[in-house]
């Protein structure tokens, strides 16, 4: 039954959905190319945006072609299996020459090697923790896949523990952060991305070693603004079959905003996250906003 919620299953220790974890296999032994681009991100930290503006950006800012397919057929999930439907390694392994981009949400202790040993460009997207727990709790609501969320109280809890899928927020952020001393990575943060797209779109653009005019720039601009995807099917996941995801319930483009949090955690909740977010990521240089 395609509709029914289904526990996680927890793949060298991290929690995952079933049917990724049945064509495992497929994952790991997954042959990566030299001018593959892989984008990362921890779920809800802005993965569709990213992938449009690079869409955007291979497409010469072309909306029409933009268009020509919904964002998850165009920039392949590599991990994903459904049954029924191509795998993402099954999708990438059909594009015969330059397959140029492909998303995963895996910790870096799980991405498949050849990534690493093609030295392959990455752009990794990080989004403060507090919005994207609460981007996840109506994503989980939302898209069928996940288990019962619970409460926020009792959600917000699984989130801090790395009971979530794809495991803990906090040794994803730095597992990337660290990597990125010693491979190709643009670190991006979705923060920056709302403050100034344009100078973020721009540091796109000279990591991929691309020239654009200034108009097309404005363009991809536009294009990729919340309001603009919003409305456009082939971005706001509104092709996505129904049993899997119900936007009735939370929208998949949702509010687009930095420091909804404010509006869902407690003054008390936000106290002990804060504390746990301390404590989870001592020793560690990385930085982001959250005071928005
Ligand atoms: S997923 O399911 O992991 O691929 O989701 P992901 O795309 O990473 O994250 C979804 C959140 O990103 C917001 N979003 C945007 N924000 C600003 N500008 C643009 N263009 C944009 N596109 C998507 C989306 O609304 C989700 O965040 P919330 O906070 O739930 O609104």
């Amino acid at each position: 039954e395609h509709s029914s919620r289904q526990e996680l299953e927890v793949i060298h220790e991290i929690p995952l959905y079933r049917p990724f974890v049945e064509k495992w296999a497929q994952v790991e032994s997954f042959q990566a190319r030299p001018d593959d681009l892989l984008i990362s991100t921890y779920p809800k930290s802005g993965t569709t945006w990213i992938s449009e503006i690079v869409d955007m950006i291979y497409n010469n800012g072309d909306e029409e072609k933009c268009k020509r397919d919904a964002i998850f057929n165009r920039v392949p999930f590599m991990e994903m299996s459904c049954p029924g439907l191509l795998s993402g390694t099954e999708q990438l392994d059909t594009v015969p020459s330059h397959r140029v981009y492909t998303i995963t949400h895996l910790p870096v202790q799980l991405l498949p090697v050849s990534f690493w040993e093609q030295d392959c460009k990455m752009i990794y997207l990080a989004r403060n923790a507090k919005d994207v727990a609460v981007s996840y709790y109506h994503f989980y609501q939302m898209a069928k896949m996940h288990p019962d969320p619970g409460t926020w109280d009792e959600f917000l809890g699984k989130f801090m523990a790395g009971k979530v899928a794809y495991g803990s927020w906090y040794d994803h952020v730095k597992g990337w952060w660290e990597k990125k001393k010693a491979y190709r990575i643009l670190y991006m943060f979705y923060e920056d991305m709302k403050k100034d797209p344009k100078r973020e779109i721009e540091k796109v653009l000279q990591f991929l070693g691309k020239d654009l005019k200034e108009e097309v720039v404005n363009k991809i601009l536009h294009h990729t603004s919340f309001q603009e995807m919003k409305k456009n099917p082939t971005a706001n996941y509104e092709m996505m079959p129904t049993w899997a995801m119900d936007h009735s319930v939370s929208p998949f483009m949702r509010k687009g905003m930095s420091g909804d949090w404010k509006n869902y955690f407690t003054v008390a909740q936000n106290e002990i996250f804060d504390a746990h977010y301390k404590e989870q990521m001592k020793g560690s240089t990385f930085k982001c906003q959250m005071e928005i």
